[in-house]
Order: C-alpha cells, then structure tokens, then sequence
C-alpha cells in the first residue's frame, strides 16, 4: 500500500512553476497576477485564501487579496468583478466560495469573465472541459488527475466510483475520469445520495474517489482489495484536544481502509495542498495566456 504524498508533490509543483516565472520574468515577461475576492470572514474561507496568497509568493506571482463585508449588496460585488474583468494587469481571479445567502453564487460566476476564471466554474469553461476543449478546469478534479499522472496509476479500462455530484468536484470528476485521455478512459459510475445500492457499486470499483463531505463515510467493506482510494472530504470534526478545536476529516475511515488499498490519499495532506497547486496552474496558464490567447 502506498500513501499518496501530496503535500510532497505539490512544494515539487511549486517549485516548478517558480522556476518558470522566473525565467518568463528574466526574458521580459510579466508575472503572473492572481486576485482573490474574499466576502466575510468565515474562518474555513479566511484560512483557504491566506493558503491561496502564501502559494502566490511561492510561485512568484503577483497576489491581491480584495475584501467585503459579509454584507455587502450583490451589486456591489458584480461592480467588484466587472472591474476585475477589465483590469490588464489582472490574469485571473476567484471569488472564495460559500457566499453569504443574500448573494448569488451562479450570478457572480457568471459575471467573472472566462478567460479569467482560473477556478474554472464558469458554464463556458465547465462545457469546454465537458467535450475535451482547452480550459480551465477546476481545482480539485485537476489536482486529483495530477496525483493519478505523478504515481502512475493506470486508469484506463478501470472501473472508477465517484461518491458525490456536485458542481466544484463530483461531477468534473466524472466527466474528466471519461475523456479519452490518460489519466481518463474509465468506466464510470457516480453514486449519490439517491444511489440503491452504493456499497454494491463502491466494492466494484478500482478508483473510489470519495466527495460526498461525510466524515468516515467509506468503510473496510466498501473498498475492493487493491483498490486506489482518493479522498476528498475535509470537514471540520470539533475535537477539544487540538488547539484548532477541530480535527479535519476525511470522507474515508483511513486507519481501517488503507490496508486493503494499493494507493490511498490521507487528510490532511494528500488532495488538499493539490487543489491550491492547481489554481497555480491555472494563473500560470492565465498569465502566458495560453488557453485564452
Ligand atoms: N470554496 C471551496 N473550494 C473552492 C474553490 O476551489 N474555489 C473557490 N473560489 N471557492 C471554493
């Protein structure tokens, strides 16, 4: 069994991607430039974006952090974005997400101008990754296909369970884990909270990629043996013994599955430093314009 190191593969990334700055910077060009649109200060978001700006030093790239309050009008926030639409010097940028209620999470991506929309939600980047065109695509899928690519891990002809379907990672998970490219070409089957028999289809499967935010969700008898678990769940557990007041989760019971497993991610460390990694991609990708020339 082989744990997957993220957090390893990620300071790899970001040492890759430096070195490429630098010489982009060295031969004249501009460096990269990522915004970031923070509304509130939710403290599961607050860590998220400080993660995101430490990344940009990392990498070389020029960061903006822009804030409003929780109550800010939606208004106010689409003027925010629309001024980041025409803003040059900015490559690409994100609003941090969940929002406040009062504001709409579908209308402020739809605001954000695709070609810099380096979280890859916009409907034209989501249908553009749907039928294999080049764009951006979001940040969890792309970090996981990455770990899949840096470990080898065969997938085509494998069956591939994705537990969860939503927008951001389940289902760019499943539409990714079908194109017919490598890492790709599985058989896939999604599973969700209507599924009959979700046990049944999770023990038939080679890839179990677990995103339905259920701490310790997946079980010892859930998982083939020899299957490669990927685990994406990151819930915030109290547990008073941590200085944090919470210990994050996973959605897969590790201790208990790993030993039945060829390859297997663990929280923290395995998806999570992947998802920042590909959002440095992403503003790479912005900054030498070469998905949006
Ligand atoms: N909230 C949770 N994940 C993400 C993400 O990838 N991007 C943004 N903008 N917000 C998030």
């Amino acid at each position: 069994m082989t744990i997957i190191d993220g957090k390893a593969i990620s300071e790899q990334i970001k040492q890759e991607i430096a070195t490429e700055v630098a010489e982009i910077v060295a031969a004249g060009g501009k460096r990269p430039h990522l915004a970031a649109i923070l509304v509130g200060h939710d403290g599961g978001s607050e860590t998220y974006v400080a993660n995101k700006v430490k990344a940009c030093r990392v990498c070389g790239f020029t960061s903006t952090l822009i804030r409003y309050e929780a109550d800010v009008t939606e208004d106010e926030l689409l003027a925010g974005i629309r001024q980041l639409n025409q803003d040059a010097d900015v490559d690409g940028f994100i609003v941090q997400l969940p929002l406040p209620r009062h504001l709409s999470e579908q209308k402020v991506i739809e605001t954000i101008d695709y070609r810099k929309d380096v979280d890859g939600f916009h409907p034209i980047n989501v249908g553009r990754m749907a039928i294999g065109l080049p764009c951006y695509v979001s940040a969890t899928p792309n970090g996981i296909l990455e770990l899949l690519k840096r470990y080898e891990i065969a997938t085509s002809g494998k069956k591939c369970v994705v537990l969860g379907r939503s927008n951001i990672v389940g289902k760019p998970m499943a539409t990714l884990m079908m194109q017919k490219t490598y890492p790709g070409d599985a058989t896939v089957t999604v599973c969700h909270s209507h599924s009959a028999d979700l046990v049944k289809e999770c023990r038939e499967a080679d890839i179990l990629i677990a995103a339905m935010g259920q701490p310790n969700f997946v079980k010892a008898d859930m998982v083939k043996e020899g299957a490669v678990v990927i685990d994406v769940g990151t819930t915030r557990v109290p547990d008073a013994s941590r200085k944090s007041g919470f210990k994050l989760t996973g959605d897969v019971l590790f201790e208990e599955v790993a030993p039945h497993c060829s390859y297997i991610t663990p929280v923290p460390g395995g998806v999570g430093p992947m998802t920042i990694v590909s959002l440095m991609k992403n503003t790479l990708l912005a900054g030498k314009k070469a998905i949006y020339p």
